[in-house]
């Protein structure tokens, strides 16, 4: 496992690190984080697809993953392994679900990691996949690429696609770009993040256009994530 040792890294762990740290002053820090500036579309958790007795979890750093195998590069608090995606410490058809949420943009051979899900998923299980179309450069550790709903269907491979679509709006995109494009003006790191904290407590609230534009079938041209659910056969 070859884990990056750049300024960005070493930032994504203290981010990880920060979100479950009992300290005043990262619980301070969390309480005046605005709310995200996107709403999830309801019908993407509408598949019905349950848990079995092992799920795995992948990239959940800084999450909390309950009923699943936590998977990420950093070994951080409420990660269980820490391997990568790409060659996964697993035997096969061990997971009955297998999420991979907003990951396969920050790997670096996702064609890899689509064979280790197909791998580790029991017949019959279920894969959860979702990653960013128009969002801003992120890098956890990483971030290599971008997905349209075609190209992501394009990595189901063998695997059953059971459902696909939008999980943030055209909104959220706007919102999230804006933000960015705000503290593109900003060059010291303390006015990007008062501007951030400002700014994001202000529109946050825009976010639920989406309810309204994801109704159009053209909300995809600028689309924010998209997500697909796979099965394997059997
Ligand atoms: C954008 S974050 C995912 C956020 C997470 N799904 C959530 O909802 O909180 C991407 C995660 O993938 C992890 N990651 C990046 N490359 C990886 C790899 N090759 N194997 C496992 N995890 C990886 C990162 O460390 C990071 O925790």
């Amino acid at each position: 496992m070859d884990l990056p040792s750049t300024p960005a890294a070493k930032r994504a762990e203290v981010i990880y690190r920060r979100r479950f740290s009992p300290a005043w002053r990262d619980r301070l820090w969390r309480m005046l984080q605005p709310p995200a500036p996107l709403i999830h579309d309801p019908r993407e958790t509408e598949v019905e697809a349950p848990l079995g007795r092992w799920n795995l979890y992948l990239g959940g750093a800084g999450a909390r993953a309950p009923g699943y195998v936590n998977v990420d590069l950093f070994a951080v608090p409420g990660v269980d392994v820490a391997a990568s995606a790409e060659a996964l410490p697993f035997p096969d058809g061990l997971f009955q679900r297998v999420e991979c949420d907003a990951v396969l943009e920050h790997v670096e051979n996702p064609e890899k990691v689509m064979g280790e899900i197909t791998r580790v998923l029991a017949p019959g299980g279920f894969a959860h996949l979702v990653v960013p179309f128009c969002h801003p450069f992120h890098e956890y550790p990483r971030d290599y690429r971008r997905y349209t709903l075609h190209g992501l269907l394009q990595l189901a491979g063998s695997l059953e696609v059971v459902a696909a679509g939008w999980r943030t709006g055209p909104t959220a995109t706007l919102l999230v770009f804006f933000l960015e494009y705000v503290k593109l003006w900003l060059p010291w790191r303390p006015l990007r993040v008062v501007a951030h904290g400002v700014l994001g407590w202000l529109l946050w609230p825009l976010r639920y256009l989406d309810v309204i534009l994801r109704r159009s079938a053209r909300a995809g041209r600028i689309g924010n994530h998209c997500y697909v659910w796979l099965r394997k056969p059997g």
